[in-house]
């Protein structure tokens, strides 16, 4: 039996020890064996680590896993997004904006230096600008991660995702920019976890794992000496409190959730969720759709799930894409009953996804 972080999984591997969620839930009983679609889940609970039996057939074969991914016949759908000129723009605009977002939230945890918040909100803004249309953001950052999982990517991506949230949501202007700021600032508190126990591939002891747990009240805390709106003291302490009271580090339920923070644990997890894995490339985004239909309206705000959910299936109507079953066809319109499940026409038929119980949208075209 070995520890293994959720990033290091792979489909086909046996679980060793029940995984239980922060509330004592079982999410994955021992014996099972892992599928793309459990691994994914594992995101959504906050679960860094779990147990997998140590078999020869557990040993994960990156290399043709990925190859099987990553080198289809003609090109796909993120291979045409990386290979075009907006990409390359929005990719060079990131980079830049990661570093000079490393540079000013290491200033304020090591020296105490004051937060600019001004300067912060504006390089990622621009960000945003060189990306263009609002989907498009979501498609590329979907490919702007190599494996990166640090946090300061993680934390670009948050606030780029909330700030398009956010205007779907039909927020103010100042909201938006303010929900930007939760999204950047919302995991500030990891920064204080020791790298060593962040980066650590391997097994996480239960103080390890207990203070990376801290993370919500650490980020907080260092913010509160920082001129910051109070939601964005409120996004870093409640991003992992769940409306049916499962999250953490107080457990509050729904109406006790500061709305910005609910936004951001949103936006969280669907970073988390979509990021690639060493298996496969980012994963297709009805896929995460349908993980959240089936477990994630307890959890999250149901309206501003839905919202979320529903603007994200809008974005890729007229998409071709492959169903399950191997056909290709064109997405057509969303089923608001099963977001997961679109209407799609192949060929001359037209299908309503939502009446078969194996047939969904495996990749975009
Ligand atoms: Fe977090
Ligand atoms: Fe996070």
């Amino acid at each position: 039996m070995k520890k293994l972080s959720t990033l290091q999984l792979v489909p086909g591997m046996t679980v060793a020890e029940s995984v239980l969620s922060y509330d004592h839930q079982l999410i994955l009983s021992k014996g099972t064996v892992l599928t793309d679609k459990l691994i994914t889940k594992l995101d959504l609970y906050g679960v860094f680590t779990i147990s997998v039996e140590d078999t020869e057939s557990a040993e994960p074969a990156y290399p043709d896993a990925a190859e099987a991914v990553t080198l289809p016949a003609d090109l796909s759908y993120s291979e045409r997004i990386r290979l075009s000129p907006t990409f390359q723009q929005f990719k060079k605009e990131y980079e830049l904006n990661v570093e000079s977002f490393r540079g000013m939230v290491n200033d304020v945890v090591e020296r105490n230096v004051k937060l600019d918040v001004g300067v912060l909100l504006r390089n990622s803004l621009e960000v945003i600008a060189s990306g263009k249309g609002q989907i498009g953001i979501l498609d590329m950052l979907q490919n702007m991660r190599e494996y990166d999982d640090s946090t300061f990517t993680h934390c670009l991506n948050v606030g780029l995702i909330a700030n398009m949230f956010a205007t779907w949501l039909k927020w103010s202007p100042e909201d938006v920019e303010t929900v930007t700021v939760c999204g950047l600032l919302h995991d500030i508190g990891k920064l204080l976890v020791p790298y060593t126990i962040i980066s650590k591939p391997g097994k996480l002891s239960a103080e390890e794992y207990a203070q990376i747990k801290k993370h919500p009240i650490s980020g907080y805390q260092l913010l509160l000496g920082q001129d910051v709106n109070e939601h964005v003291l409120y996004s870093a302490l409640m991003h992992h409190e769940r409306c049916d009271g499962t999250g953490y580090p107080m457990r509050l339920v729904n109406k006790q959730i500061d709305p910005f923070a609910k936004v951001i644990a949103i936006a969280d997890v669907y970073d988390a969720m979509t990021a690639s894995r060493v298996y496969r490339g980012p994963l297709c985004p009805f896929r995460v759709i349908e993980i959240f239909e089936a477990e994630g309206f307890q959890k999250y705000d149901v309206e501003y799930l839905l919202t979320f959910l529903e603007h994200v299936v809008n974005s890729y109507i007229q998409n071709r894409c492959r169903l399950s079953d191997g056909r290709e066809g064109t997405i057509l319109a969303v089923n608001r009953e099963k977001l997961s499940r679109p209407f799609v026409q192949v060929g001359d038929e037209y299908l309503n996804l939502a009446d078969y119980d194996n047939l969904t949208v495996s990749d975009l075209l």
